[in-house]
């Protein structure tokens, strides 16, 4: 089934079409990445869980800044495109949202040192180019959180950057008010999560101006964008299996592929244990069943 609408991006995840009147129609694949390359096989449920996740995370924080999500029921998002109907397997996995005059700002805030964070912090002793205290541990957590943006890179990997530098990008009001948003989101998500067992090592949220009102836009706090770490099972000075590619992380770390494409072929217990991580993921955090959302499982 076609749709009538532009599409105005392909991401490595998301598709967005241009649904008119200030809007975005936004769809969440089935899609995969691991190191900035997209896996040739889908992973079944994973567009579904991604855009169940943000809009529970978005009914959770509305209270600390509006989101940009208008529906998600199929039969509104229907009824708000004038009837125009919509592929079926769209169902649960695509949004309606008000499109927003996006920060360029991937507004990220850590709470634990991972990643890239960890990588610099052992050569450096500084975080996004800010000192950090001696002693920290890979997985250790931080005196408190911080704001550490980065660039949105249309091509090639995100910069990360200082504050400074983001002050550059969007001015100190705007960066000031992203910074204060992004820490309480996250310690309201942080919060949350930890209820259900969870650390919430780091985050990344995407803020955007709706009518001059800084909204929360984009994916909130999903295993492709957050680091979710069991909490039994954190040890400073190891990697956590957190809860979300890791499955596949392991077994291409095992490969001798340089990390360009072509992808190898994933087998399908990767796969199988992939969609399961990230089913797991939702319902574990969120406390509801994958089977309650709209559209059904692949
Ligand atoms: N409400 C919105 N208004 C405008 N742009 C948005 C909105 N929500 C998300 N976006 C943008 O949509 C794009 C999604 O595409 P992208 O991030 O490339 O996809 P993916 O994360 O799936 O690879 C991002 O650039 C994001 O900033
Ligand atoms: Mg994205």
């Amino acid at each position: 089934m076609t749709v009538e609408l532009p599409r105005v991006h392909s991401g490595k995840v998301r598709e967005l079409y241009d649904a008119g009147r200030d809007r975005l129609l936004m769809v969440a694949s089935d899609r995969v990445s691991a190191y900035d390359v997209i896996m040739a096989e889908p992973i079944p449920d994973k567009g579904r869980v991604l855009t169940a996740m943000t809009c529970f995370w978005c009914e959770e924080m509305a209270d600390v800044v509006p989101g940009s999500l208008l529906a998600v029921d199929p039969a509104d998002m229907s009824a708000a495109l004038d009837g125009m109907p919509l592929p079926p397997e769209w169902a649960g996995r695509a949004v309606l949202v008000r499109r927003a005059e996006m920060l360029p700002l991937e507004c990220i805030v850590r709470g634990y040192l991972a990643g890239q964070a960890w990588e610099e912090y052992e050569k450096s002793g500084t975080v996004h180019g800010a000192p950090m205290p001696e002693g920290l541990q890979l997985a250790s957590k931080l005196e408190r959180p911080i704001f550490t943006p980065s660039t949105k890179a249309a091509e090639g990997h995100d910069l990360n950057i200082g504050f400074a530098e983001a002050v550059d990008l969007v001015g100190a009001e705007s960066a000031l008010q992203a910074q204060a948003v992004s820490l309480e989101l996250y310690r309201r998500a942080a919060a949350r999560a930890a209820d259900a067992g969870f650390i919430l090592a780091d985050t990344k949220f995407e803020l955007g101006f709706v009518d001059g009102v800084l909204c929360l836009c984009d994916e909130v706090c999903t295993p492709d964008s957050s680091r979710y770490w069991p909490a039994d099972q954190v040890v400073p000075g190891t990697t956590p299996p957190a809860f979300d590619k890791q499955p596949l992380r392991d077994w291409l770390a095992a490969l001798p592929w340089d990390r360009t494409p072509p992808p190898p072929a994933l087998p399908p217990e990767v796969v199988t244990a992939m969609s399961e991580r990230y089913v797991a993921a939702y319902e574990r955090v969120t406390g509801r069943s994958l089977d309650d959302w709209y559209g059904a499982s692949a």
